[in-house]
């Protein structure tokens, strides 16, 4: 399997997350696929830019969700999202000029394992509270 594929393991069984994970791998594949059919004097800073974007704007949705159903693990939750930024942060210093299919190739591998980590465990923890406390979005 790809760095990024969508995979059915994946569901956490919220069909609207769900939706939105699918939508998020496959904009950042995307961008990323992209970028290496550039040329390679471009740089990196704006996919990650475009990157922290996509995820941004998913991450908030999941907040939001957690706050009106009043997620206990609501900070823990958040924290971890916003542990992404500095990282993808880190990778724009490190990498400043030229893009090279090493380095897409980097990126791609460490949002995969990233992502699939945090599906896996944070957003399960959220899908079982929203089923817990019967939110609309947890039903099929
Ligand atoms: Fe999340």
């Amino acid at each position: 399997m790809g760095h990024l594929e969508w995979d059915d393991a994946y569901e956490v069984g919220v069909p609207v997350v769900d939706e939105q994970h699918r939508d998020l791998l496959c904009s950042i594949r995307m961008a990323i696929t992209q970028m290496s059919e550039g040329d390679n004097s471009q740089e990196l800073s704006p996919l990650l830019d475009r990157i922290a974007q996509y995820t941004g704007v998913h991450f908030k949705f999941e907040e939001d969700l957690m706050e009106a159903y009043a997620d206990p693990r609501l900070q823990a939750h958040r924290d971890e999202h916003a542990s992404l930024l500095p990282q993808l942060c880190r990778f724009k210093a490190r990498n400043l000029a030229g893009v090279s299919s090493h380095k897409l190739e980097r990126v791609s591998a460490f949002l995969s394992v990233w992502l699939s980590t945090h599906i896996n465990t944070q957003d399960r923890s959220l899908a079982a509270h929203l089923k817990l406390v019967g939110a609309k979005e947890a039903q099929a």
